[in-house]
């Protein structure tokens, strides 16, 4: 595969999915064939688990039957969308991937779901492939909550269910991803996402040329 697969992670409201834009407009000033996707919800019946997984009541399905949805997303985005847009050697810019099932259903649910069940489940859907970067934005809880619900008041359709849980999971939950970073320095970045959308592009910018060697 020539093309390469960046990740977005980090809390609710830190900036993902601004962040990505930019980075994919950016790329595509620098002449590079760039795509931007997100789980859940990258391809049709995506779309449809998304809807089952981010609205409505927050203990509507517990954290296995919440997992395996997950990954059944995970798999049909990987099969249908990143690997064949890879292997037509395009960059691929996913909001959130398999670090947020780790940081939601392990850290995130004080590990009701065995770590090592997700590493199995990610060997299933995902074998040995693995993001080539994945930039973490860290922001207080509260901060991020705050982007997050402001935002959702003006949409028709609240994706809220994760947001509604407590202070409590949204603080196990960005210690999580930052403990994933540290698990795996090679691939991770984690960047202080408390500042201004330009300030954070251009040190996303900055990392995404270092590591992936665009220079
Ligand atoms: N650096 C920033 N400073 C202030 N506001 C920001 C910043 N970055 C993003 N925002 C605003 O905060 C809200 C959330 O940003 P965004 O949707 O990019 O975050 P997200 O991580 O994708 O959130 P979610 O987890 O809900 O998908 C948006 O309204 C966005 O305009
Ligand atoms: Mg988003």
């Amino acid at each position: 595969m020539t093309g390469r697969f960046i990740t977005f992670e980090g809390g609710e409201g830190c900036g993902k999915s601004t962040q990505l834009h930019l980075l994919q407009e950016y790329l595509q000033k620098r002449q590079i064939d760039v795509i931007s996707t997100k789980e859940p919800g990258g391809t049709e019946i995506g779309l449809e688990l998304r809807h089952l997984l981010v609205t409505g009541d927050k203990d509507k399905m517990d954290a296995i039957a919440e997992t395996l949805l997950y990954y059944a997303d995970r798999r049909i985005h990987m099969t249908k969308k990143v690997w064949p847009a890879m292997a037509e050697g395009k960059w691929v810019l996913s909001d959130r991937f398999a670090d947020s099932t780790v940081a939601y259903q392990y850290y995130g649910y004080n590990k009701k779901v065995e770590k090592s069940v997700l590493d199995n489940l990610y060997q299933v859907a995902v074998g040995d492939f693995k993001p080539d970067l994945t930039i973490i934005l860290d922001i207080d809880v509260e901060v991020g909550l705050n982007r997050s619900f402001a935002k959702a008041a003006g949409m028709a359709e609240k994706e809220t269910r994760h947001e509604s849980r407590g202070l409590e999971f949204h603080q196990l939950l960005r210690q999580g991803f930052l403990e994933i970073a540290k698990q795996e320095p090679q691939r991770c970045v984690v960047l202080n996402a408390d500042k201004s959308i330009e300030e954070l592009h251009r040190e996303i910018v900055q990392v995404v040329n270092e590591r992936l060697g665009l220079a």
